[in-house]
């Protein structure tokens, strides 16, 4: 009941910002706004300036893809220089149809890295506002032993649908190749934007077919949301305390799809107005630190806002 009212909010508020704000709605949300209620009775927590820094590679990961395979490959592009010990194993899609990813290795994090291109922040509106939001269970051949109640949307024509039947298996492999020439049994899997979404469904596809003592870790920036709540809890319990998910002031991007029956897994870190990060507890804290009570603040939020879909994250900006 409270997560449908909610819900409904959110998608009152999310249309107002796409179709510039009428004045009825902003009566409406001005209304409910004070009695928006936290989902969460655990403390918001205010990240030190360590543990902030040490998502910088992670950040710098997931802003290169659009630098393209070849520069990846060769590790040479500016922001690659960030994290010079990185050694790229493979690296494939196109940018277009096949949205890029690579895979890797960093010793200074003993982890395989993997990483999927972001939406052009410019286009990440209309890509969001297009979306296709019907709820579909996984692919039951390369996703086995899922419950067919977890659901993920099959929109993002550029996400899942490509990943999955285009880039699952080569992923794997890489990572395969990876763990075994740098004897690694942790991987991290990174991703912004829509390259976010890809990140999740990975991760679970990447944990059903690798051994069982790999460990891992999803570092995500600006995600929409994946799934609906069993997909959220699916997450929550297969990768516990393993889940990033960093939102960056007021993008709007996390609150899409605002349809009830969507839910993000834990693991939200926002980053506020004094570019202090917190730490959000439960799925969708609202905690006036936290996105949702943010995004609520209708005075608070312009349409420009959409920038902080790109960054900069601790000084990073999306991008090659
Ligand atoms: C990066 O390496 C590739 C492949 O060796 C090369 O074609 C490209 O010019 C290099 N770019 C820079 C910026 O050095
Ligand atoms: C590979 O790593 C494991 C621990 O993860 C270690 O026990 C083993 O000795 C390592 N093998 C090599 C060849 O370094």
């Amino acid at each position: 009941m409270l997560s449908l009212r909610l819900a409904t909010v959110l998608l009152s508020f999310a249309s107002a910002f796409v179709q510039a704000v009428p004045t009825q709605e902003e009566a409406t949300n001005a209304e409910v706004t004070p009695n928006l209620v936290s989902l969460e009775k655990r403390a918001v927590t205010r990240l030190t300036p360590a543990e902030v820094a040490s998502f910088k590679p992670y950040t710098i990961f997931a802003a290169v893809p659009p630098c393209g395979p070849t520069s990846l490959l060769a590790w040479n592009c500016t922001k690659c220089l960030s994290n010079p010990e990185f050694t790229p194993v493979a690296a494939g899609g196109d940018g277009g149809v096949i949205q890029i990813w690579f895979v890797g290795y960093d010793p200074k994090l003993d982890s395989v890295i993997v990483t999927f291109q972001p939406a052009d922040p410019s286009k990440i509106l209309p890509i969001l506002t297009g979306l296709d939001v019907f709820l579909t269970p996984l692919n039951p051949q390369m996703f086995p032993g899922v419950s067919p109640a977890v659901l993920t949307h099959n929109g993002f024509a550029y996400a899942q649908s490509w990943y999955v039947t285009l880039s699952a298996v080569p992923v794997l492999s890489a990572v395969q190749t990876t763990m075994s020439r740098f004897n690694a049994s942790h991987v991290t899997v990174v991703g912004a934007s829509l390259g976010d979404t890809i990140a999740m469904i990975s991760a679970v596809h990447l944990k059903i077919h690798l051994p069982p003592t790999t460990t891992f870790k999803i570092v995500t920036y600006g995600g929409p949301r994946v799934g609906n709540s069993a997909f959220a809890n699916y997450i929550d319990t297969h990768f516990p305390g393993a889940v990033s998910r960093i939102v960056n002031r007021r993008d709007i991007a996390p609150l899409y799809p605002p349809i009830v029956g969507f839910e993000h897994p834990e693991g939200e870190l926002h980053i506020r107005d004094d570019l202090s990060w917190v730490s959000c507890p439960g799925h969708e804290s609202g905690d006036p630190n936290c996105l949702i009570a943010y995004i609520s603040n209708i005075f608070g939020w312009t349409p420009s806002d959409i920038n902080d879909h790109g960054g900069p994250y601790d000084g990073v900006t999306m991008g090659c």
